[in-house]
């Protein structure tokens, strides 16, 4: 028979399992976002798609997710996170098949939306739950599961465009393999329970008690269960529009919205992206380099993001917010002396790959992870979802935005003076963490609310 101790152990891998299975909406992100760059190559020779198309074609999956994002909240405040989830598991399987078998351009394009629908919702809700069914001594690193998963989809997506590239259709692989993680997802979504917070919020008291028990040690849920009961008995419902009417909401809204687009606008999908292209033109003038060079990036990103979840609830988010906004900015401004001295050959390269490397890193220790997770902690269970699910509109917008004018800016003032506006952006963030965004570490979500809402 399990000792109690042990008994608790065993629930405790229970709970890592489950999070870990929940989490599988950030590989959606990160392999759907990901998986673009070799689909491309394919869609000009198969379907004649020229320049203006493709664009096209990259930019209906993000404003998919950013529709998808703005409807997320709505939709998990009302019918739940799970259900949300189960349903973005299979709209994702839809899509991916969709445009895996998709012969003409509609059905490609019409395939790529859904994915971009299912992208937005899966990058709100699925910190949004893991967020809710955690304790708040280790709530930095299971949140931060999603983020993980995001830099691994994108990391997984790199590889397969390598392994597809030269296969005839390869492309069509590249889009349907996605749907493997979406089919996980959809499974385990079945057996892992409701958040025991919205079940609270809605009344299902029994049901919140089940949840918990599921998810914790029994001998700890009487406790937690009377405290969120109590947390919840304290509040409201709330409107959108006290978002932007009631003063404290508004504060907690420019907080999430400055981080959506800093989060941006500092230039991380420019370096993960845009990689290859820049290389190549630097001087790894094989192709097969620039993609290896890119891969490795890809690995820090994956590597750096478990570093964090190692420190984010020791040291807290403000600190590892703050210092690796401090490595961003000077990597940042070490690559665009880069880019103004005109580095050429494979030094330069190799200088490029490196200090690419190193911004990237501190970017997955810092604004990556901890802009989701601020997120899913600053707001009131009231309206939790609806606040996300808006600053995950902007953040998509966001990244829309510099996606869309980098090469444009490029061309008019150069990728030096590209890079310096990055590192401008950087110092803000810095000035703007300091000014505004608080320390959440080791608080539960009640106290957090309490905190920061309802002490007038
Ligand atoms: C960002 C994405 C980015 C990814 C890189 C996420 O936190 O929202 O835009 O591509 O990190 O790992």
């Amino acid at each position: 028979m399990l000792q109690p101790e042990q008994s608790v152990k065993s629930r405790d891998w229970r709970f890592v399992l489950i999070a870990v299975i929940a989490g599988l909406g950030g590989l959606l992100f990160g392999y759907g976002t990901g998986v673009v760059a070799g689909v491309l190559l394919f869609l000009a020779h198969d379907f004649q798609l020229n320049g203006s198309m493709q664009g096209l074609f990259v930019a209906v999956a993000l404003a998919g997710a950013a529709l998808g994002a703005a409807i997320s909240g709505l939709l998990a405040d009302r019918w739940g996170r799970r259900r949300v989830l189960l349903a973005t598991a299979a709209l994702f399987v839809f899509g991916s098949l969709l445009a895996a078998l998709a012969n003409s351009v509609a059905l490609l394009f019409l395939g790529r939306a859904f994915l971009g629908l299912a992208i937005g919702i899966a990058s709100t809700v699925t910190p949004l739950y893991l967020a809710e069914i955690t304790t708040p001594e280790r709530r930095g690193a299971i949140v931060t599961i999603n983020q993980l998963y995001i830099s691994i989809g994108i990391f997984i997506s790199y590889g397969v465009d390598l392994l597809f590239s030269d296969l005839g259709s390869g492309w069509r692989w590249m889009l349907g393999l996605g749907a493997l993680p979406a089919l996980i997802l959809f499974v385990g979504m079945w057996i892992l329970p409701e958040s025991p917070r919205w079940l609270i919020r809605q009344g299902l008291i029994n049901r919140a008690k089940s949840a918990l028990q599921y998810l914790r040690s029994t001998a700890l849920v009487a406790e937690e269960l009377e405290s969120l009961q109590q947390g919840n008995a304290n509040t409201e419902p709330m409107a959108l529009r006290s978002l932007f009417n009631n003063w404290k909401l508004r504060r907690l809204m420019v907080i999430a919205v400055g981080l959506a687009i800093f989060q941006q606008i500092t230039g991380i999908n420019i370096v993960l992206y845009y990689a290859p292209k820049i290389l190549q033109e630097t001087g790894l003038s094989s192709p097969f380099m620039a993609i290896l060079a890119t891969g490795g990036i890809g690995l820090v990103n994956v590597l750096a993001t478990i570093i964090s979840m190692r420190f984010l609830d020791s040291l807290g988010r403000r600190k590892l917010l703050l210092w690796g906004l401090w490595g961003m900015l000077i990597s940042l401004l070490a690559l665009s002396l880069e880019f103004l001295t005109n580095l050429q050959g494979a030094l330069g390269a190799a200088l490029i790959v490196v200090t690419s490397a190193v911004f990237v890193a501190f970017f997955a220790m810092s604004l990556g992870p901890i802009f989701w997770l601020l997120i899913s902690e600053i707001f009131p269970l009231a309206i939790r979802g609806r606040a996300m699910s808006l600053a995950t509109v902007i953040n998509w917008l966001s990244n829309m935005l510099v996606a869309g004018v980098f090469l444009d800016l490029v061309g008019a003032i150069g990728r030096g003076a590209t890079f310096l506006i990055y590192a401008l952006m950087t110092f803000l963030a810095i000035l703007f963490t300091l000014k505004l965004v608080p320390e959440t570490k080791g608080l539960s979500l009640e106290e957090i609310e309490r905190q920061f809402i309802s002490i007038p």
